[in-house]
């Protein structure tokens, strides 16, 4: 829904003219009537002789210059920092399983931690960090049972949800590990709006050899895509590596949500051709192989593997066992 002329008004108030929309509260028409009850459109301005007219504006820059579209994205920022509030405020640290294939998958932190694992402390130091860490249920088994490896420096993580980021300090401090504990870092950050790799969550921390992004660029909008990866792969040192998942085109909840929109266009608004609004609030868009590629590559990736991976999920409400598809891929950040 757009803004109203009356609301534009209220932001740009130099920029339109004092009498296009009368700012006062209502007067009495000579009739007795308040101007509310002889219904004339709003923003119309209703003559002397009782025709209504458009307002004057004279400058139309609010419109053309792009400002609107700024603030309609900010707007849509603020939204999706709130439903994800709301949602790990009623889930609380429950809304999602331990990811326990991420050692598997991501090969090159695997191989990262047996080496440490023999070398007894004299191996090379690394990081790791989730973007969009949510409640930690993608590192925290990992970092639970190898972060004491002399080699593991620092286990950083920022997700836009400050109720996710404080849920997820409150079960690291349950680790009862004080060697684990300070090496975590987690901040509260959206890269949509800020840089990372200056954020304080880089304060006296160098770039990271590995990231991981689970389950996030679906719920960023498509635009903001590259400028997100770009300030994540300025956290990284060149060779490190970043293992990303997201949800596939192909995936069995996109066609639920093309034919949920086909029975109910309310229920789940398409923004662009892969992108759904879930009804908690938050999007949802499903990736091609080709997008994950091209997107990676502009940014300065090399591929390392990319795909589509196929599994088979049980929903436990539905008692369902659901194939699912997601593409995944491991990058490497090119010299
Ligand atoms: C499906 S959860 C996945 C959480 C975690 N990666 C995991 O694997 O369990 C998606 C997460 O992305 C976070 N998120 C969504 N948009 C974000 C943004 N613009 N910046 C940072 N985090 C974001 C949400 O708050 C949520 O914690």
């Amino acid at each position: 829904m757009y803004p109203t002329p009356q609301f534009i008004i209220y932001i740009f108030p130099l920029s339109l003219r004092q009498e296009a929309i009368p700012l006062e509260g209502p007067k009495m028409s000579r009739s007795g009537k308040s101007p509310e009850d002889t219904k004339h459109p709003r923003g119309m301005k209703r003559t002397r002789s009782g025709t209504d007219i458009a307002p004057f504006v004279e400058d139309y820059r609010p419109y053309t210059s792009g400002i609107l579209q700024r603030y309609l994205l900010h707007k849509h920022q603020d939204d999706h920092k709130t439903h994800w509030d709301f949602y790990y405020k009623q889930n609380t640290v429950n809304g999602y399983k331990d990811r326990h294939y991420i050692l598997r998958e991501f090969v090159e932190l695997g191989a990262a931690i047996k080496k440490a694992e023999s070398s007894k402390g004299e191996g090379d130091q690394f990081s790791w960090m989730e973007a969009g860490c949510g409640v930690g249920n993608a590192f925290l088994p990992i970092f639970s049972e190898y972060g004491h490896l002399p080699e593991w420096e620092h286990m950083l993580g920022f997700d836009i949800s400050s109720v996710a980021v404080g849920l997820l300090e409150k079960k690291i401090d349950a680790l009862d590990n004080k060697c684990l504990q300070q090496k975590v870092k987690l901040i509260p950050l959206d890269p949509c709006e800020v840089e990372v790799h200056t954020s304080p969550l880089f304060k006296e921390v160098e770039p990271v050899q590995f990231v991981s992004m689970v389950f996030v660029l679906c719920s960023i909008p498509v635009e903001k895509h590259e400028l997100v990866l770009r300030r994540v792969a300025a956290c990284m040192k060149k060779g490190g590596v970043f293992f990303f998942r997201d949800y596939a085109v192909s995936d069995h909840a996109e066609e639920r949500f093309r034919n949920r929109k086909e029975s109910n266009p309310l229920a789940a608004v398409k923004s662009d051709n892969n992108t759904f609004t879930r009804t908690n609030g938050t999007l949802s868009h499903f990736f091609s192989v080709e997008e994950v590629t091209a997107l990676f590559t502009k940014v300065g990736f090399e591929v390392v593997q990319v795909g589509e991976v196929e599994r088979e999920v049980q929903n436990t409400k539905l008692n369902l066992n659901l194939e699912r598809k997601f593409v995944q891929g491991r990058f490497v950040l090119k010299e």
